[in-house]
C-alpha cells in the first residue's frame, strides 16, 4: 500500500500536474448577424454550444475573431468564406491566446463550405498541439461535420483529437435541453 501511495506522488511529481490541476479552455469562432436559418442573431449558434460547454466545465471561453471580421449578409459572407477557402487564405486574427497551460482544448466553429472556417487555420498554425487533447464541436445546416474529422486531425499535429460533435444550428440557437444533451457525452 505504501509503495502505491509513494509511486502516485512520483508520478504526479514528475508530470507536475495533478488531475485537479488539469485545465480545460473552449475555442470558438462563431458568426454573428444574419444566418440562412435562424435569422439575425446577436449570439451565434456554436457560440450557444461554447457557452454552454462553459458554464457545465468551468472552461474560459477564447473567441477567435478575425482582423477584418465578416460581412454580417449572409451572401456576402458565404462569398467571402469561399474565396478565402478556394485561396487556403489565412486570414489575420484581431487576438491570440496562449493554450500551452491548458490540457484540454474544447474546439468549436461552424461549418463553412464543407470545413472550418480559414481563420481557425490561422489559429491552429500559431500553436503547438502536441500533448493536448482536443475536443472538437460544431454548428451545422446539413453537412454534419462534413470533413472537419479529417481536416483537424491532420492539422492539429500530436495532439488527440476526438470525434467532432455536431449538432444543428438551429437546435444550438433555439433548443438548449436538445443542444445540452448533444453535449452531454463530451463534458468533463
Ligand atoms: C459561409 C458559410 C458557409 C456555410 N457552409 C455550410 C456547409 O457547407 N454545410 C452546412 O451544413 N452548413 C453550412 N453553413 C451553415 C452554418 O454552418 C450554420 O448556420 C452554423 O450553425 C453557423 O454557426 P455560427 O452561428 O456559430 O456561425 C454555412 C454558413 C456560412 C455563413
Amino acid at each position: 500500500m505504501r509503495l502505491i501511495i509513494i509511486t502516485a506522488l512520483i508520478i504526479a511529481a514528475l508530470s507536475g500536474v495533478s488531475a485537479a490541476e488539469a485545465k480545460s479552455l473552449v475555442v470558438v469562432f462563431s458568426h454573428t448577424g444574419e444566418n440562412y436559418t435562424v435569422g439575425n442573431i446577436t449570439t451565434g449558434n456554436t457560440m450557444k454550444l461554447a457557452q454552454i460547454i462553459s458554464e457545465k466545465t468551468g472552461a474560459e471561453i477564447f473567441e477567435v475573431k478575425p482582423s477584418k471580421p465578416y460581412p454580417k449578409s449572409y451572401d456576402e459572407c458565404t462569398d467571402v468564406a469561399k474565396r478565402e477557402q478556394n485561396q487556403n487564405a489565412r486570414p489575420a486574427i484581431a487576438e491570440d491566446k496562449d493554450i500551452s497551460g491548458y490540457d484540454t482544448i474544447y474546439f468549436g466553429y461552424p461549418i463553412w463550405w464543407g470545413d472550418i472556417p480559414m481563420c481557425m487555420y490561422t489559429f491552429i498554425e500559431a500553436h503547438d498541439w502536441s500533448g493536448k487533447t482536443v475536443i472538437p464541436f460544431c454548428t451545422h445546416e446539413g453537412s454534419g461535420a462534413g470533413r472537419t474529422d479529417r481536416t483537424l486531425k491532420s492539422s492539429m499535429k500530436g495532439a488527440d483529437v476526438k470525434s467532432v460533435t455536431a449538432v444543428r444550428g438551429s437546435t444550438a440557437q433555439n433548443n438548449r435541453a436538445a443542444s445540452e444533451k448533444a453535449l452531454a457525452g463530451i463534458l468533463k
